[in-house]
């Protein structure tokens, strides 16, 4: 029997709860379709840290080294300064583990609401491919004049040839696997970040030509703001860097019925994935049994994809689906009409 050794982050807040949901659809999958999953539980989390001061250490990621895929529940604890566990453990991951894409497919399920007036599943769906490893994100810069009146912040926003490459790379060979469009969107802002977007645009252009297949498009940011809201059936793929993938990306998962539903995946191609739900930790629904499940099992499902099992991944994807449309009435915690586990307990149920 096939067998994947999966690194299971259980995490802070509600990420236990969702995680076990996730864990029960992949058991019951996994059982139907004849592979194992082999969990190994890594406790790293706030409670760990507060424990003991240790937010990650170098064998805790070779630890992850050694496995097939990951699946995070959230990372965030109440009691711990914000910055410490997100940027020593979700970062240093997806960046030790060089998980340079984060993709976020934003699909609107038949029964799931939007916010948006007069847009149906019909409209919404598509995927961002965010820049994963770089941009905004590497912690270049520093003060200057620290705690004076003269104090100076700097942020620097770091792009390589090699790490925008890659990501555009991905998106067009997304664009074509998905085969819908087949249209790649950059997301950028040439009119003002005049070098970093100038580098993505130049290379963007360049690697367009190997997929004559597809479609190219340009977007700034704040219009790709205004048309994800207004015309969102327009787009097939987004590429964008770190920091806009991150904004943009928590208006799709709005877009898509909630941070309920929205799932993610930060992948590195030749190495090991982590797949996580987008929402947080929401420490004020912890161990209520209120908090929706479906964006940590659709995570589950991303890692099956991930893992070379397409048909288990569909079935996860019908059964949510399923969910969504006859039974689940709302996405947002306490409104769904049923309790965590049962959500859990009616995805294994279509599964059948
Ligand atoms: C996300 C989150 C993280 C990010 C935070 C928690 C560091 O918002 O996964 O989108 O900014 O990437
Ligand atoms: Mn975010």
């Amino acid at each position: 029997m096939k067998k994947y050794g999966i690194g299971v982050i259980n995490g802070d807040g509600t990420g236990p709860e969702v995680v076990v949901e996730s864990v029960k659809v992949l058991d019951a999958v996994s059982k139907k379709y004849g592979f194992e999953l082999d969990y190994d539980y890594l406790d790293f989390d706030g409670n760990r840290y507060l424990k003991t001061g240790v937010v990650l250490t170098d064998e805790d990621i070779e630890r992850v080294k050694s496995k097939d895929s990951v699946l995070l529940g959230a990372i965030g604890h109440p009691d711990v300064k914000p910055g410490i566990l997100e940027k020593g453990i979700l970062l240093r991951l997806r960046f030790t583990l060089d998980q340079y894409i984060n993709l976020r497919p934003v699909k609107l399920y038949e029964g799931v609401e939007t916010p948006l007036k007069d847009k149906g599943p019909e409209d919404i769906d598509f995927v961002v491919v965010r820049e994963n490893t770089e941009g905004l994100y590497t912690g270049s810069g520093g003060f200057l004049k620290k705690d004076t009146p003269e104090e100076i912040a700097i942020q620097e926003s770091i792009n390589t040839r090699k790490g925008v490459e890659r990501c555009l790379r991905f998106a067009f060979e997304y664009a074509q696997k998905r085969n819908k469009k087949k249209m790649v969107t950059l997301c950028g802002k040439t009119n003002v970040l005049t070098y970093a977007f100038d580098l993505w645009e130049r290379t963007f252009y360049e690697i367009a030509k190997e997929y004559p297949d597809v479609k190219t498009d340009y977007a700034h940011v704040d219009a790709t703001c205004m048309w994800m809201v207004k015309n969102p059936e327009y787009f097939d793929v987004i590429v964008t860097d770190n920091m806009f993938g991150d904004i943009i990306t928590d208006l799709g998962a709005v877009i898509q019925g909630g941070m309920g539903i929205a799932a993610g995946g930060n992948i590195n191609p030749e190495g090991v994935s982590m797949f996580e739900p987008i929402g947080g930790s929401a420490p004020k629904y912890t161990g209520k049994n209120v908090i929706n499940p479906l964006a940590c099992i659709a995570a589950g499902q991303m890692m099956l994809e991930q893992l070379g099992e397409d048909k288990a991944a569909e079935d996860v994807e019908k059964a949510i689906m399923k969910a969504v449309k006859n039974d689940i009435k709302s996405m947002s915690a306490g409104k769904m009409g049923y309790g965590t586990s049962e959500v859990g307990d009616l995805i294994v149920k279509y599964l059948k």
